[in-house]
């Protein structure tokens, strides 16, 4: 079938998801086993939705008073944004060895993280950012051709998804944790029920107003703006250190790998809108049916301010 035929090839339903099946028994093991700290802040989303983005933006936020966003030497400069945040890959005994507060990642879906991070009256907090499904689409196919390009090292590689290959997977949510909306919507229900413990960011909004976003980001980790941050400009600091022509031109962006993925390959474009250069309006309207059809009912709509939703 369609969706053996590129990597993470065997895809298996859990839970309402789809995951690639040698990655479920890490899941159920991090699901039980991981102790969350209060202090912790665990970076969510659905992968090609602006990660590394949001990655980077937590990372000067939350440490710019010992790497202020202008210093030469700040760790964004020497490491990609991916090197900066643990994840379940990086084992029990380097997350439990990490200092507080800690940083962490995951594209699980909310019904799949760690329950002592959803735990109601303690579990950490989760910043959520969601995209546009069509741009999450097309930023994925196009990402998965350049993966497969990089990763050929026999001369038989797979053939790569066209776009109405990887439509249909897509509209069927067979892809790594997908359904997206579904996966959108759990955060987006959790984060209506507690807003104090999960913050809901859209893509769209933070091109948009970045400073702002960043600003709500600060307050909801606990280390809001000063007075005195705000007259010296910090929050546009940490914006402009973390804004695509920023990363996507230093040196450790352009070369080294994550998870067998040249570390260029992770920007892009970074715009809002894109999928229309890559699907017909007719495909376009299908995905926005399923996805409208989906949500019904929900009080969730993508393409909403954070404000109106
Ligand atoms: P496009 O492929 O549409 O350009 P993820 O980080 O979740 O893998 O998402 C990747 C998408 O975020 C890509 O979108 C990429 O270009 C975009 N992106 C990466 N860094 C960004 C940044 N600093 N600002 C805005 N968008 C960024």
């Amino acid at each position: 079938p369609l969706e053996t035929r590129c990597p993470p090839y065997h895809l298996r339903q859990h839970g309402g998801f789809w995951f690639s099946e040698p990655f479920l028994p890490a899941v159920a093991a991090a699901r039980a086993r991981f102790e969350a700290r209060p202090s912790d802040v665990l970076l969510a989303s659905f992968p090609k939705s602006g990660t590394t983005w949001l990655k980077a933006l937590a990372i000067a936020t939350l440490h710019r008073a010992d790497h202020p966003p202008r210093s030469l030497d700040h760790p964004l400069r020497r490491r990609n944004p991916h090197d900066c945040v643990e994840t379940r890959d990086s084992g029990d005994d380097v997350l439990a060895a990490l200092p507080s507060p800690r940083l962490l990642a995951t594209h699980l879906p909310y019904t799949h993280v760690p329950k002592s991070v959803t735990t109601e009256g303690a579990g950490c907090k989760i910043v959520y950012v969601c995209r546009d499904p069509k741009d999450a689409l097309v930023s994925k196919w196009l990402f998965t051709k350049k993966r497969l390009a990089f990763a050929a090292v026999d001369d038989s590689p797979p053939k790569p998804y066209t776009i109405d290959e990887m439509f249909e997977l897509f509209c069927d949510g067979r892809c790594t944790c997908g359904p997206q909306w579904h996966h959108v919507l759990g955060y987006w229900e959790a984060s209506r029920r507690q807003p104090e413990k999960v913050l809901f960011l859209r893509y769209e909004e933070m091109l948009r107003d970045p400073v702002g976003n960043v600003r709500k980001l600060a307050e909801f980790m606990g280390c809001a703006f000063s007075v005195e941050e705000e007259a010296a400009g910090v929050a546009e600091e940490v914006v402009e250190l973390c804004s695509m022509d920023t990363l996507k031109n230093m040196e450790v962006n352009k070369n080294g790998t994550q998870n067998h993925v040249r570390n260029e390959a992770f920007f892009r474009k970074g715009v809002a809108g894109d999928w229309s250069n890559h699907m017909t309006p007719e495909m376009a309207a299908r995905l926005d049916k399923i996805v409208e059809d989906a949500l019904r009912g929900s009080g969730f709509a993508f393409g909403a301010t954070a404000e109106s939703a």
